[in-house]
């Protein structure tokens, strides 16, 4: 069943210029699409407008959002962390700087990381986004959230749901993943309170979790899905 949010009013809090803004002053900082080694990163356009094209009127976009349906009709500029949490009203991922420095938006679209906010809604269409929000399963915390809060890897929790989708990205892909890889994969993620010695000793013991859990044949490596 599809949840349809595709005849509710948009918002208009979010303008063009701040958009635009947003994204210029990340560029200006360098911490833009490229610069980010393997963190989190807005997905490249699949197709660029040339001067004389423009996109008009509202666009209905529908993808699983934690494994559920979503149709919700947004305009084209709509950023993906926008229509989650304005549309939605799914605020999993947290809205902090808006302009790709911080990670706290960042979200796994087809298992990727990315920043919601420098995401537009329009490139989720028939992918499947997952949230902190949807890791839980039966209402056990997955094996990153679990080793968080066991690790005190949170003081305000404003970055943590985005650390948690960069760290359970890098576990899926190798529970095994060392020291030196969960910082790699957490170089998008910025935390103000300086949790981040709490958090890699969380990645690598959820790490030694999901490799016990699949050698055991209780559960999968796949941290969560
Ligand atoms: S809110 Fe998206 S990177 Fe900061
Ligand atoms: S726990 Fe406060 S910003 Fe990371």
């Amino acid at each position: 069943m599809t949840r349809d949010h595709s005849s509710d009013p948009e918002p208009k809090s979010l303008s063009r210029r701040s958009f635009l803004k947003g994204a210029g002053g990340a560029a200006a900082s360098g911490v833009f699409v490229g610069e980010l080694a393997t963190g989190a990163k807005p997905v490249e356009p699949t197709r660029c407008l040339s001067s004389e094209e423009t996109l008009e009127g509202d666009v209905e976009v529908t993808f699983h959002l934690n494994g559920e349906s979503i149709a919700v009709t947004v305009e084209p500029r709509t950023t993906l962390l926008s229509a989650m949490r304005d549309r939605i009203g799914h605020t999993a991922a947290k809205s902090v700087c808006e302009q790709g420095n911080c990670g706290a938006c960042t979200v796994l679209l087809d298992d990727e990381p990315v920043y919601s906010c420098l995401t537009l809604a329009v490139k989720a269409d028939g992918r499947e986004v997952r949230t902190a929000g949807g890791l839980a399963e039966g209402g056990e915390l997955s094996p990153v959230q679990a080793a968080m809060v066991d690790r005190d890897g949170m003081m305000c929790g404003f970055c943590t749901p985005g650390l948690v989708m960069s760290v359970t990205a890098c576990l899926e892909k190798n529970p095994r993943a060392d020291e030196a890889e969960v910082r790699q994969a957490c170089s998008g993620n910025l935390c103000r309170c300086g949790t981040y010695p709490h958090v890699f000793q969380a990645a690598l013991d959820a790490g030694r979790k999901m490799v016990a859990s699949s050698n055991s044949g209780s559960g999968s490596a796949g941290g969560g899905r």
